[in-house]
């Protein structure tokens, strides 16, 4: 049989709540793109959008998810490592946490540790976890991500790094100390963004940080980064 939808790789309840959750995103979306209208001006012309207020400002209600290939591409990824510790950078409400979270679950078992530091979005993401039977495999910490990944304490397998892109670099040098050679990293918005993400491709590019680090074009341009030796 061909897979014609990327939410067929996942088990039926599952692939129900995320194709709930991409569609509420995806209404979304025209709504978010009003709120970055101010914001537009730097985006087309590559430059960090560090002054303005929108860029953490008035998302407490955004999905902001990753779209159904690319977090499709996220499970797979998380497979090939056979991943079983997960860290992400930046839940929402939830949609990349379920993709990976029934990763590890495939992979035999594990946990993604999520990370929220908008409490509301932290409680509906945890409901939507429940809702799609993987609540055994994830841990969300609510708070700065900054201060919730600090006991990590083992190594770490995969990280997302989908919050917002002020912290993206201090979030990945925090976890970098536990990520085990060959762990995958998986950056969004490096390439709408790319003014915001200029000194973290910088960091992530510089081969004495311990990567190999290329950009796929799921929306416009997203990173990842493999662990190749550490610091
Ligand atoms: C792009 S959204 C994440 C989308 C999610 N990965 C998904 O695919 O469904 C980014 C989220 O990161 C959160 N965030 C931003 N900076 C953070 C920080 N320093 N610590 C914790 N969460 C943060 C925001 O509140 C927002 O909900």
């Amino acid at each position: 049989m061909t897979r014609s939808d990327p939410l067929d790789l996942l088990d039926p309840r599952a692939a129900g709540v995320l194709r709930r959750l991409h569609s509420a995103n995806s209404r979304q979306l025209p709504r978010i793109l009003l709120r970055l209208a101010p914001d537009l001006p730097a985006l087309a012309l590559g430059r960090p959008r560090r002054s303005s207020p929108t860029a953490a400002e008035g998302m407490d209600d955004a999905y902001l998810a990753l779209g159904r290939e690319q977090a499709a591409y996220c499970y797979a990824q998380a497979r090939a490592v056979r991943a079983r510790r997960v860290v992400e950078f930046g839940t929402s409400f939830g949609v990349s946490t379920i993709w990976l979270a029934a990763a590890v679950r495939d992979n035999g078992g594990g946990t993604v540790i999520g990370t929220e530091m908008v409490p509301a979005k932290a409680e509906r993401a945890r409901t939507h976890v429940r809702e799609a039977g993987l609540a055994d495999h994830v841990d969300i910490r609510t708070g700065n991500a900054l201060e919730t990944l600090r006991d990590l304490d083992g190594p770490v397998d995969l990280m997302l790094n989908d919050g917002f892109p002020d912290a993206a670099l201090d979030v990945l040098r925090l976890v970098a100390p536990q990520l085990r050679p060959g762990a995958v990293v998986i950056t969004d918005n490096v390439g709408m963004m790319r003014g915001d993400y200029a000194d973290y491709l910088a960091w992530v590019r510089d081969p004495a940080h311990g990567f190999v680090s290329v950009r796929v074009p799921y929306k416009g341009g997203t990173e990842v980064s493999i662990r190749v030796n550490g610091t």
